[in-house]
Order: structure tokens, then sequence, then C-alpha cells
């Protein structure tokens, strides 16, 4: 009953809102990393609400962005969002940081930084074409290495005829691209191993120039061996390296630990890659504490160890083990895991009433603790017209005794070294224009809105 008293008061409230001033919003951004394909328009999010409605600006690395100067540029009408067209332009010309300002007499939203690049699918430089040789039983690591792409290429192994080579335990590619062999039969032997990067964004697919590999057996060696310093270009690989059965021994990670670091809420993908022969089957262990089943999952043959939606507790002594029947090896891998920041509340918009008192809080965590740094309409609060109602406690504004007219967004940039969250949160100063309004409002009104 008691909700049904405050309802029609609550609906004319409501309607009182709709026609009040308010401070800018941004409704709709890019986001943050906005990698583009130069064949495509450029299209760049800012869109916001406010009463009056807003009028945006841009600025670009830092510096005002004239808009109307740029025939390529168009800003789409009653909106911020920027439509470029880079038919026949070099699209580099446009990458850099994009800041949108959304502004009306009330106040200045501001957007994330917008980083712009353009995808890129650089071309495979050219190598010398060798055959590697090697003595049978012997462990090998054919490389991929392709172009570092924008963003990185998808890695496949295939032969000539499109075929994708066959994977097991003895042989799989690894988490970098390269192609690991735990041991080499005779059957290895080929002239099409070929490496393929598919770009993703210009769905444009490179090959590297094919790898030969000859496995030789024990009577095939000492010819070998003579014939190698003749012909230069050709390499051997495995001279010295033990052929017979042997025990496991880690080809990567190398040694007996090593550390990786996760971001919490990011994939950990943990790798182990052996040799020996017979060929190692690698296991898993978390050396304080369980592997979490729920978001964890085993690949490549078990060489790898993934964890989706890493959280703080994955971080830990993680130990793979390699073992045949001849022996085993161990290898540690310690997992930090660090937090870009993350919000436990953003600051909410008020609507005060002149003399009252509001708070503002920007709630964030994050490993290392985040820094938070207040703006007041897109301007740092040190560098804005002091207001002596205002007090800035790290993550807290206070708004004492608010009067008509001081009504701002203000922006609360919360950063570390992996990332950072901006908030905009309006205080709207309820001034003259409510008495004009015909409606009987109580005294004093708080009102948080979205
Ligand atoms: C902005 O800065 C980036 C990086 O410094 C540079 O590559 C780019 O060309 C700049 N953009 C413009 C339009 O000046
Ligand atoms: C927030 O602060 C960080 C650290 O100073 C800075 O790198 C980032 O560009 C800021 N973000 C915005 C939108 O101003
Ligand atoms: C290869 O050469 C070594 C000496 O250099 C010899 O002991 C061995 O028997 C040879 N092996 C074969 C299969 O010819
Ligand atoms: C390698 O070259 C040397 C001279 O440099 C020659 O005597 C030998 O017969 C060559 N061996 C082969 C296998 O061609």
């Amino acid at each position: 009953a008691c909700s049904l008293l405050f309802l029609p008061f609550d609906l004319m409230l409501a309607n009182v809102l709709l026609t009040l001033p308010q401070p800018p919003t941004i409704t709709h951004q890019s986001p943050k990393d906005f990698i583009i394909d130069p064949r495509e328009n450029i299209l760049i999010y800012c869109e916001a609400k406010g009463k009056p409605h807003p009028s945006f600006s841009w600025t670009r690395n830092g510096t005002h962005f004239d808009v109307e100067k740029d025939s390529k540029v168009l800003m789409k009408p009653s909106s911020g969002t920027l439509v470029i067209d880079i038919s026949g332009e070099k699209a580099e010309a446009y990458e850099g940081i994009y800041q949108c300002t959304a502004r009306n007499e009330h106040g200045t939203a501001v957007s994330n930084n917008i980083f712009i690049r353009q995808s890129r699918s650089p071309l495979w430089s050219k190598e010398r074409k060798e055959a590697i040789m090697v003595q049978v039983g012997v462990s090998l690591v054919l490389q991929c290495r392709p172009p570092a792409g924008l963003p990185p290429p998808i890695i496949f192994w295939m032969d000539n005829n499109f075929q994708r080579l066959p994977q097991n335990t003895r042989v799989s590619q690894a988490l970098n691209g390269d192609l690991y062999f735990s041991n080499v039969l005779l059957d290895d032997t080929r002239n099409d191993y070929i490496c393929y990067a598919r770009f993703p964004h210009t769905q444009t697919i490179q090959q590297k120039q094919p790898i030969t590999v000859k496995v030789l057996d024990m009577d095939a060696i000492n010819e070998t061996v003579a014939d190698m310093y003749n012909y230069t270009n050709n390499l051997f690989v495995g001279e010295y390296s033990p052929s017979g059965e042997r025990r496991p021994s880690f080809m990567a990670p190398l040694g007996q630990s090593s550390t990786q670091m996760a971001l919490r809420g990011g994939v950990l993908e943990l790798e182990c890659i052996a040799e020996g022969l017979p060929t190692p089957e690698v296991s898993w262990y978390k050396e304080s504490g369980d592997l979490p089943s729920s978001r964890m999952s085993f690949h490549n043959f078990q060489k790898t160890l993934k964890i989706a939606d890493v959280m703080e507790a994955d971080a830990g002594d993680y130990r793979c083990t390699a073992k045949n029947s001849l022996g085993s090896a161990h290898h540690t891998i310690k997992v930090n895991v660090k937090a870009a920041p993350f919000w436990i509340s953003a600051p909410r918009n008020l609507i005060l009433a002149p003399e009252e008192t509001g708070i503002l809080t920007c709630r964030v965590s994050g490993d290392p603790k985040p820094q938070i740094a207040w703006s007041v309409n897109g301007v740092p609060i040190k560098d804005s017209p002091k207001d002596t109602s205002r007090k800035v406690e790290d993550d807290t504004v206070i708004l004492s005794d608010v009067q008509t007219g001081s009504s701002a967004v203000y922006q609360c940039n919360a950063s570390n070294e992996f990332g950072y969250l901006l908030a905009n949160a309006f205080v709207n100063v309820l001034g003259e224009s409510l008495e004009t309004q015909p409606l009987n409002l109580p005294f004093r009104i708080r009102i948080l809105s979205q």
C-alpha cells in the first residue's frame, strides 16, 4: 500500500525531471582500443544526452581536432559520432588517440581515450630455403615466427595440399606457433611443412616458405656429415643429440621453473612441451590448492592448461610433469595474478536541492591499487576554479551546501599500469527553474538517477 501511495508522486517527479535542465551523460562510445579495417569507413562513436542537448567536440592526440576543416570527416547531426571516409586515403593518417567531449551549459562529459589503429598484415620476410636434416629419434622444433600483425594472426601448419598436418602427443603446435617434435620418426621426412598465418581483419592468409625435413637413420648419418661441409645450405640438426631411448626433458619452458603473469578476468594459458623417447605424457598439478575444474581445460594433448576468467585465487605454483617409461621431469610455473582497475561501485548522478550535501564515490579495486584522479567538466580538479563547498578525499568527493549554478559533470579516472576506468557522474543542482514548475515539490529532494 505504501508504494501505491508514492507512485503518483514518482510519476509526477519523473515528468518534472524530463523537463529539468540536465548536464550531459555519455550514452555510447567506441571501445578504448579500436582496430580498424582499412577497407571500410572509420566510425568513432560518441553519443550523449542532456538538457539542453549537448554539443560535441573532439581532441586527437591531445589537441583539438577540427572536424569542419577535414573534408573526409563528418560528424553526425546532434551526435558526436565521427564518420571518416578513408577511401583513397591512407588510413594511417587517422591513427591516434581520440577523445570526445559533450558539453551544455550545465557541464561537460568526456569519453574514454579511444585508441585507433589500423589493422596490419605485413608480409613474411623472405628466408633462405634450407633443408633440415635430423637423425631419427631426436627432438625438433620447426619455427613459424609470423610477421607481427595487428591483431596477431592465427597460426596453423598444413601441407602443400592444404591438409592439416597430423598432431598428437609426439608432434604439436605450441602457443607461439612453432611445431614441436618430442622425437622424430623416419616418416616425418617431407618437403612441405608449411606454416600459415591467417590475419582475421583483412581476411588474408599468408604462407611461409615450405620447410623440408629429412630424417636420417644411422647409416645415412656418416655420409651426410661428410656432405654437410660441402653444401652449406643444408642445416644439420642434432649431430650431438641423443637419439636413443631417453627420459623426458623440457623443450619449453626451459629450466626448473618459470614465471607467468595473468590478468584478472583474462585467460591464462600454461604450456609444457617435453622431448624424450618413448614420447612423454604431460600432466598438471597445482602445488597450493586445487586446479579450478569448472574454468579449466586441457588442450594440445595435455601440453596446454587453460584457465578462463582468471581470479586472484589462481595465483600459485603449477607443476607440469613429463613422464615416459624411463623416468620423468618436472617444471614449475609460478603464476602471478594482477588486475586492471575494476568497479566496486561507480559514482552515480546526483540531483540536489540548493544547500544540500552530496557525495560522489568512485570505488575501484585492482592490483596494483589504482590511483584515482578527479576532474570537473573535463578539467583536473586541481586546475579548475576553486570551490569551497567541495572536498576531495581520495575516492570520494563531498559537496556540502551546494548552490544553484554549481551543476557540473565530475570525472573519476582510476588507473594502474594495466588500464583505467573513467566514469562521468553529474551533479545537478536544481535552481530557480524548479520554482517555476507548477508542481509542489517537497522542500528537500535527493534523487539518484542514471
Ligand atoms: C597521433 O600519435 C600517433 C602516435 O604517436 C601517431 O602515429 C599518429 O600519426 C598521430 N596522429 C595524428 C593525426 O597526428
Ligand atoms: C586516465 O588516467 C590514465 C593514467 O594517468 C591515463 O593514461 C588515461 O589516459 C586517463 N584516461 C582518460 C580518459 O583521461
Ligand atoms: C659412422 O662413423 C663412425 C666413426 O666416425 C663409426 O664408428 C660408425 O660405425 C659409422 N656408422 C655407420 C652406420 O656407418
Ligand atoms: C667435399 O669436398 C671435398 C673437397 O673440398 C672433396 O674432397 C669431397 O669429395 C667432397 N665430398 C662430397 C661428398 O662431395
